[in-house]
């Protein structure tokens, strides 16, 4: 059969779309390597069907509950009082070589429907999105952003990220027969549990497909195996208050869907979202990200001048370049139960005036962060006294306490002026470079008395985007660090409007290379802050050493978290030694094309980064420390991928020159034992 067909295509993929021969709606033909068009589509079916309609097996690429009525949909659209549903015709569509928009309507029900795909410039990555008018007032109980057909033939293999609090982004994999996968969240965050990604492979072909939703509030993911063989995978917000109503006139956009392509399994998947990720920070990817010291681990709430100068001292002297002051700068904050929402330095804290203190930290020549957690408050603030009526509460119910503390109805003008309010203030009125932006609580009694039927979560992301926009355009020169709670709101739009993310609380070395291997995955490394901490730290107590430490925080934006104060002159040495050799190779990290190497389950892993004529190979020894396993031993080999098998490359610091071949096919070595469980290895092609 001939169809119309129209093909997106981005630096290496196509992405291909037609009208169905069999009812309103489009459908995937093909999404692969460039070409991949060329032939009859994969996803063909025998459009047989026997107690479904063939929009149920059908790769549809959106459609409503209604003309799809048992295998899943896109969006249930009801007017008022009226049945479930929408039977929707095509209107027509526009072509552009980068762009692609299908209109549907439902004149019955009232709803208008266009359908968006784009390119982005320079990347694998195609967005899409659905937009609604609303002509009659609609109700949307499920208002998903796009459906994407997965074209396999074998067993669905499915790859996420998971965890919880300070377990965040462990990369788990389940393969899908048949039956239903899904993940989201319901904590007006991305939450912990689970990142807003998905990766889905053909059983163990290689080529990965990854889908990433761009929306900091309540999401869900949903994998169907179809009965025809195929994947498909629904994704959109989900509204706090189980619907959206559209006034007559009104137009509502779904947050975008990132569907990304590559033939090289997920390490090469990892790279198209790297470079997406790139794309996102535009300009400010060239920002150099600071080396930075954040005093959070070392004193806690406890903090005071004299202290923090002494830390920042210490953290100068080793090359750092930022001092970051974090939680229990302001008034009323001895701990977690109080001073939220009263943004002032404490003058306790800070005897000779926080400008004074600020100078102080810049004589030491670096620059100066402040953390602050905008969206929250303490119910014994001044704030809350004044503005009790700013918190989500649901009247009559008591409000709960998360942290000891309530949340801020982001979604208020009022609130979010408020917000704006304080940041110009603190960053117009002292020396400040770097936001640390926190947000430590999910909104429990999520109600705002009086105001009627609201979509709270989509107001709420409204009020944080406008805000995070406010500080970009009126404070451009300030970098911020997302965070919440560690990795709890890490998706694009956040990314697209900070300069580095948080991606866990926990530090503790090898959970951490866990967690950054996960993260790797879906995140670049340029947007990855990750710090060197005291051994044993608070989670996981497994030794490792120093070299350990760094080698794994500089995979991504190094800083230092560790009690300075307690390192021996020979630890100090050392991390001055690493810091420098950091400096030497940043540009290659945060710039460069990043290859993961082996898994944390593997005894050696690794990042191999490379740009131009560098290559960085970050080595981390997962394994026994107590000398090698086996006696005669053989050193642990990392095989490199991407060199060229004709090139030389010599390592700067020993001088050993090998042949690409070489390192393609046998590996770096690494003679692993107690005092040498990780390294950084520059190599440059000769
Ligand atoms: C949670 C963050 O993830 C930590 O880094 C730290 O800023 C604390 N909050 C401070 O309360």
């Amino acid at each position: 059969m001939t169809y119309q067909r129209w093909t997106l295509r981005t630096e290496n993929t196509s992405y291909t779309v037609r009208l169905s021969p069999d009812g309103p709606w489009v459908e995937l033909d093909a999404w692969g390597p460039l070409g991949v068009e060329d032939g009859p589509s994969a996803l063909d079916w025998s459009r047989r069907t026997h107690f479904i309609t063939p929009a149920d097996a059908a790769p549809a690429e959106y459609l409503p509950y209604g003309t799809r009525p048992f295998t899943g949909s896109e969006l249930v659209a009801s007017g008022p009082g009226g049945d479930r549903g929408s039977w929707w015709e095509f209107d027509h569509m526009e072509a552009e070589e980068t762009a692609l928009r299908f209109a549907f309507r439902d004149e019955q029900l009232g709803l208008r429907t266009v359908l968006h795909y784009e390119t982005v410039p320079g990347t694998d990555v195609i967005l899409r999105r659905a937009e609604f008018t609303a002509t009659r007032e609609l109700r949307l109980e499920r208002l998903d952003s796009a459906a994407v057909n997965i074209p396999i033939t074998g067993v669905a293999r499915l790859t996420y990220l998971t965890g919880q609090w300070s377990q965040e982004f462990q990369r788990t994999q389940l393969d899908l027969p048949r039956g239903t996968f899904t993940i989201g969240s319901r904590q007006g965050v991305p939450g912990h549990a689970y990142a807003p990604w998905l990766a889905v492979q053909d059983g163990e072909a290689p080529a990965a497909y990854g889908i990433a939703l761009a929306w900091p509030g309540n999401w869900h993911m949903t994998a169907e195996a179809e009965p025809g063989g195929s994947v498909r995978v629904r994704a959109g917000r989900v509204p706090h208050e189980g619907a959206v109503l559209l006034a007559p006139g009104e137009t509502l956009a779904t947050p975008q869907l990132a569907c990304a392509f590559s033939p090289e399994g997920l390490d090469g998947l990892s790279r198209v979202w790297h470079r997406y990720e790139r794309h996102l920070s535009g300009e400010r990817l060239h920002r150099p990200r600071k080396v930075l010291y954040n005093s959070w681990e070392a004193t806690g709430f406890d903090v005071e001048a004299a202290g923090q100068l002494e830390l920042a001292k210490t953290a100068a002297d080793l090359g750092a370049e930022l001092f970051v002051v974090d939680d229990g700068w302001f008034t009323g904050r001895a701990d977690d139960t109080a001073g939220l929402g009263d943004w002032w330095p404490d003058p306790a804290a800070f005897p000779q005036g926080f400008d004074q203190f600020i100078a102080d930290v810049r004589a030491l020549g670096l620059d100066f962060g402040l953390w602050i957690e905008p969206e929250s408050v303490s119910p014994g603030s001044r704030l809350h006294a004044e503005h009790p009526e700013w918190v989500y509460r649901i009247e009559g119910r008591p409000g709960r306490l998360v942290r000891s503390q309530l949340l801020l109805d982001l979604g208020r003008t009022d609130v979010q002026d408020f917000v704006i309010d304080t940041l110009d203030r603190l960053l117009g009125t002292y020396d400040i470079g770097y936001l640390k932006w926190d947000m430590n609580r999910p909104p429990t009694e999520r109600g705002r008395p009086g105001a009627g039927p609201v979509d709270l979560d989509a107001e709420h992301v409204a009020g944080y985007l406008r805000v995070l926009d406010h500080l970009r355009s009126a404070h451009p020169d300030v970098t911020v660090e997302g965070c919440a709670g560690g990795g709890g709101r890490i998706e694009h739009t956040t990314i697209a409007r900070t300069d580095v993310v948080w991606p866990s609380d926990n530090t503790a070395p090898l959970d951490r290379l866990r967690i950054q291997h996960g993260f790797l995955h879906a995140h670049a490394p340029h947007v990855m802050s990750s710090w060197v901490t005291d051994a044993p730290g608070v989670f996981d107590p497994r030794p490792r050493s120093l070299a350990f430490r760094f080698v794994n925080a500089m995979c991504g934006v190094l800083g230092i978290g560790a009690d300075l104060r307690a390192w021996t002159p020979e630890q100090r040495a050392e991390a001055a030694d690493w810091i420098a050799r950091y400096k030497e190779a940043r540009e290659v990290i945060h710039h460069g094309e990043a290859r993961l190497l082996g898994t944390p389950e593997d005894p050696s892993c690794g990042v191999q980064y490379d740009a131009g004529h560098r290559t960085v190979v970050a080595a981390l020894s997962t394994g026994r420390l107590d000398g090698a396993p086996l006696v005669p031993g053989r050193p642990q080999r990392l095989r490199l991928r991407g060199l060229e098998p004709t090139a030389r490359y010599r390592d700067t610091a020993t001088g050993t020159s090998y042949g690409g071949a070489h390192l393609l096919h046998h590996g770096l070595p690494f003679a692993w034992n107690a005092d040498h469980d990780a390294d950084l290895v520059v190599l440059l092609r000769e």
